[in-house]
């Protein structure tokens, strides 16, 4: 089981710290997001639709380009996807070049985002009036000059909060606490509570950039994972880290005191807890924004399709596995101490959930929800 779980490059600086108004470094590159999202591109598909109706609708009058970014796009096979089908239902309605604007933390690994912007020296977008852009920083912060920004998107990336409001958790690894079926730890209400609230601060943050950047009338499309009703995002994959990573406290390896200031920084919300920001988000007389749709759905996850077609569980548990820690990995090993076998431990304990899954898969059952808001900037 050795090699299964462990990523194929060891490209990025494994010593990083999380930049200012941000709590990780980003996703496990080298390929290893790319190769193991579809989850998430099942997520962002279901609402493609919205974003061919906000190009029907961005004024494309003014100089210059028109500019379309997305924040949070990690190794930016994804984003590319995206904006391609954007390009392709913006370059019809205007002669002018169009510019798309790829985000995320400066620590993240766009190696990968490089190479697939400019295949044989052309755009991967199919138009010479096409030109793309990387811009390393904060989504929490303003990032693009004033009124510059046509339409702005994120995906599967707001949840990740700017900033840890609590500096233990010392009864489980993730903000919602444990699935009700699992139950194998605890969080406190009020530590919930100081969670929801950061997460509140984290979209009015987030919104108050945006509305700098956008013109007046352009789009902004939010979605990220959450909770629909009783299914939430975190339900499985984060019981069976705590229980892999409980192991190894059990075992000395990691001390009852990191595992208390180890947990992932990321929070699920209710939709309602996304549209509400919008009202409070205001220049002192009225909101910046108004919603023009909402929506909580939930999408079939292809490694569930796969396994009961299949019943092989040693596939399942790979790609399970992969999954989860290509957006947990750069976290753990920052919560750990810097020692010579860190990189080793972790591998050990992503190592450890795979044999925990393929013991008892029916512990840990994964459901993808996922919340979306489509926004206009009020003029
Ligand atoms: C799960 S990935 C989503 C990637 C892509 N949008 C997709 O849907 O496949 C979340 C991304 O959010 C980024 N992220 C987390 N915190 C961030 C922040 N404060 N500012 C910008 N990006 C952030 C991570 O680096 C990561 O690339």
């Amino acid at each position: 089981m050795t090699s299964e779980f462990k990523p194929e490059t060891d490209s990025q600086d494994l010593t990083e710290k999380p930049v200012s108004h941000a709590t990780t470094t980003g996703m496990t590159g080298g390929g290893f997001y790319n190769a193991n999202s579809a989850p998430q591109w099942l997520a962002t598909e279901h609402v493609l639709s919205w974003l061919d109706e906000a190009v029907a609708g961005i004024p494309l009058s003014g100089d210059g380009a028109i500019a379309m970014a997305d924040f949070g796009c990690s190794e930016g096979k994804n984003s590319v996807a995206v904006l391609a089908r954007v390009v392709e239902h913006v370059l019809p309605r205007t002669d002018k070049p169009v510019q798309t604007i790829h985000s995320d933390l400066p620590t993240n690994d766009f190696s990968a985002l490089f190479k697939i912007l400019r295949p044989k020296g052309r755009s991967v977008f199919g138009s010479e009036r096409v030109f793309s852009a990387v811009v390393g920083g904060s989504m929490y912060d303003q990032l693009l000059p004033d009124n510059s920004l046509h339409l702005a998107m994120t995906f599967n990336a707001i949840g990740f909060l700017s900033r840890r409001p609590v500096s233990t958790l010392p009864g489980y690894i993730f903000p919602n606490g444990p699935s009700s079926t699992r139950a194998n730890g605890f969080v406190s209400d009020e530590d919930r509570n100081r969670f929801a609230e950061q997460a509140k601060a984290d979209v009015a943050s987030f919104l108050s950039s945006r509305a700098r950047e956008l013109v007046a009338g352009g789009k902004l499309l939010v979605q990220v994972f959450g909770s629909v009703d009783d299914t939430r995002t975190c339900d499985g994959i984060y019981d069976l880290l705590n229980d892999a990573v409980l192991e190894f406290v059990e075992s000395g390896e990691i001390s009852r005191e990191v595992y208390g200031a180890y947990y992932q920084p990321v929070y699920m919300r209710h939709l309602e807890e996304l549209t509400a920001v919008v009202a409070e988000v205001s220049d002192g007389a009225s909101p910046l924004f108004s919603i023009d749709r909402s929506q909580a759905y939930e999408i079939e996850v292809p490694f569930n399709r796969q396994y009961q077609t299949d019943g092989d569980r040693a596939r399942y548990a790979k790609d399970y596995v992969n999954f989860f820690r290509a957006f947990t990995e750069a976290v753990l090993r920052n919560a750990l101490p810097d020692t010579p076998d860190r990189a080793d431990l972790v591998n050990r304990v992503y190592e450890r959930a795979g044999e925990l899954l393929v013991r008892s898969p029916d512990k840990y059952p994964f459901r993808y929800a996922a919340i979306a808001m489509l926004l206009t900037r009020n003029r």
